[in-house]
């Protein structure tokens, strides 16, 4: 079996009940240019309910910004998307610009690593927002400014009334992260996707800024997707995880059983690179040797096999299935790891 076939045994299909927020279901996404092909997703397949945070964790390169921009239709014309997004039920995937422009933001919002590219640096923070709520709203320009101002209040912007007039370039870069998130929220989603949205951060204004996503889920319910490469990250604030690898889910599980049972060599090796308290500073993280694969080549057998510790040739050959081994614990491999056993 191809990594392909592998990863049509899917989890969607099991995990039936009540509709969720948004479900993926074998979502591949490949670029063709100049004769290449870069197979960046896979088949891949998750579900979120409402209200809940899901982190998707993987190394760069493996397909998280790819994933979820292939949601909200803002991949260049080089992309081939297949699969299936649902939100509430409504598939999301082959829509047109003029409909997905009335979802995003307005149902579904996006927050970048990069603040100072996604903010225009000749206008300034106000109007940017007070913008924002004008795209989503048929409200008069003063209702517009009032909400602009509720929404810094909101992200918890220091002085908001004088921050309103000034430029991006005035603001830290917390400051401006927060100006994002208050954009993102202007058109009041159901679901915030944050693609390594504290990655530029450092890590007291990381934490402030998880913080604060954390307690906008909860007064807001809004649901989050956390992409990042950070599994520390996703321990502390996500309720579910799923570990990306080459483009596919390789474990998938509520956060609490993920940690406590990781099974996929390649979560372990990703916990194993989580610094520990115990060990002195700067001391040299255990990585995991070699590099992903190439995505315009996939090997036929399992992706991680020429980096994994406990490869076969089974491995080699044959690529394992995203299955349900455990209730709600999804893994793709076929030598997992024993639980509780050395990290
Ligand atoms: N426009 C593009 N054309 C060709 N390949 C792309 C394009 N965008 C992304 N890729 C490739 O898709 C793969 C997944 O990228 P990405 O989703 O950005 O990874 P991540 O966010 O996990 O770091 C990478 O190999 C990347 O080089
Ligand atoms: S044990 Fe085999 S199937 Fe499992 S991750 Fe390693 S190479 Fe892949
Ligand atoms: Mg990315």
């Amino acid at each position: 079996m191809s990594v392909e076939e592998a990863a049509q045994t899917l989890p969607v299909s099991v995990l039936s009940g009540h509709q969720p927020l948004l479900e993926v279901e074998d979502l591949r996404v490949r670029f063709v240019t100049r004769g290449r092909r870069v197979h960046a997703v896979n088949g891949l397949s998750y579900r979120l309910e409402a209200g809940r945070t899901l982190a998707v964790i993987g190394e760069s390169g493996s397909g998280k910004s790819v994933s979820s921009r292939a949601l909200m239709g803002l991949l260049p014309p080089a992309a081939r998307v297949t699969g299936s997004a649902r939100f509430e039920g409504r598939e999301l995937l082959g829509r047109s610009e003029k409909q997905m422009r009335r979802i995003r933001g307005a149902e579904i919002a996006m927050v970048f690593q990069d603040p100072a590219r996604s903010l225009n640096p000749t206008m300034r923070i106000g109007t940017q927002i007070t913008e924002a709520v004008r795209a989503h709203a048929k409200v008069s320009r003063q209702a517009a400014h009032d909400r602009a101002v509720e929404l810094l209040q909101l992200v918890r912007l220091p002085a908001p009334e004088r921050r309103f007039h000034e430029y991006p370039h005035q603001l830290s870069g917390g400051m401006r992260q927060r100006v994002m998130i208050a954009i993102a929220l202007a058109g009041e989603p159901k679901l915030l996707i944050a693609d390594e949205a504290t990655t530029a951060l450092d890590v007291t204004t990381q934490a402030q800024i998880m913080r604060l996503l954390a307690e906008l889920r909860q007064r807001l319910g809004t649901a989050i997707v956390l992409i990042s490469h950070d599994l520390g990250l996703a321990a502390s604030y996500a309720d579910d995880v799923v570990v990306m690898y080459a483009g596919r889910a390789v474990e998938y599980a509520p956060a609490s059983t993920l940690f406590a049972r990781v099974r996929m060599p390649y979560t372990q090796a990703l916990l194993g690179a989580i610094p520990r308290l115990e060990r002195p500073p700067h001391a040299e993280l255990p990585v995991t040797p070699g590099q992903p694969p190439d995505l315009t080549a996939l090997p036929a057998g399992c992706p991680f096999a020429p980096r994994c510790p406990r490869a076969t040739d089974e491995c080699r050959t044959t690529a394992p299935p995203f299955t349900e081994h455990e209730p709600g614990h999804w893994w793709a491999c076929w030598h997992p790891c024993e639980v509780g056993g050395d990290r």
